[in-house]
């Protein structure tokens, strides 16, 4: 089958010619579906230019990127808002929510760019809230609730329209400990419920969480745990 995600030679270049940096560098993997992985590296390794591609946010100088067996390479920025808007949920360190909306407006915000009709619309956002443990906070406004609630919502908007990939930019990199661990606690639950998500992070108590740890410096792939044998998956959520 193929992999969710297929990134081969993939290299971006900032500033080509003689102060040129190779942000990433001839990086080239798959991520099967229903994987849990983990993204670490030290800053200025290449992290944030490796979640921008695999988001669909920027385009590689060179190499391709195959995103559910579609060559999201060289589209241009209306196909890639597109892609983005179907196959990824994003969380960002700074949960990205809108001030003035309740959290039910927010998690609803992306499934009104889907066309996805009123009625089940306020459904999948009300699931994806009770999912996250905020059934009592949907009318509550971002400023009511805490940095770990603000994020919950975050997680609930990436959720509600079940896109193949939930990527998480430093999901817990504004969180205090108990907050971070609630968060974790949640990725793991989808990645057990079988959703593939990615996490990049600087940390590495964080990245214990996730089932393969992929190391990048300087634009390289340093190490890779490499790809979880899904049989010992099926047991570990067997015991959950
Ligand atoms: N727009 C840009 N123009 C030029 N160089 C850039 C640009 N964006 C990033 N870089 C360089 O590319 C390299 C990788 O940057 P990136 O932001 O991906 O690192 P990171 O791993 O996310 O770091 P951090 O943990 O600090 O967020 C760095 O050397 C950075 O200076
Ligand atoms: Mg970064």
């Amino acid at each position: 089958m193929e992999p969710l995600i297929r990134v081969q030679n993939l290299m971006k270049i900032y500033n080509p010619g003689e102060n040129e940096v190779r942000a990433l560098d001839d990086v080239s993997l798959d991520i099967g579906q229903g994987e849990f992985v983990a993204i670490i590296g030290q800053s200025g390794s290449g992290k944030s230019t490796f979640m921008n591609m695999l988001g669909c946010l920027d385009v590689p100088t060179s190499g391709h990127y195959f995103l559910n067996g579609k060559d999201v390479s060289s589209l241009s920025d209306d196909e890639l808002s597109e892609i983005r808007n179907q196959e990824i949920g994003f969380i960002f360190q700074g949960f990205n929510l809108i001030q003035n909306l309740t959290a039910l407006e927010n998690v609803e915000l992306p499934l009104i760019y889907r066309n996805v009709p009123a009625a089940e619309r306020r459904r999948l956002s009300e699931e994806s809230l009770k999912r996250v443990g905020l059934e009592k906070r949907m009318d509550h406004k971002p400023t009511e609730m805490s940095g770990g609630q603000q994020q919950r919502v975050a997680i609930a908007r990436a959720l509600a329209a079940a896109p193949p990939l939930i990527l998480a930019d430093e999901p817990t990199g504004n969180l205090d400990s108990k907050s971070s661990r609630e968060i974790m606690d949640i990725l793991r639950k989808l990645h057990t419920e079988g959703r593939t998500v990615i996490l990049i992070t600087h940390d590495d108590k964080i990245a214990q969480s996730a089932k393969r740890i992929i190391r990048i410096m300087d634009g390289k792939i340093e190490s890779d745990s490499g790809m979880a044998d899904p049989k010992s998956m099926e047991e570990e959520n067997g015991e959950k």
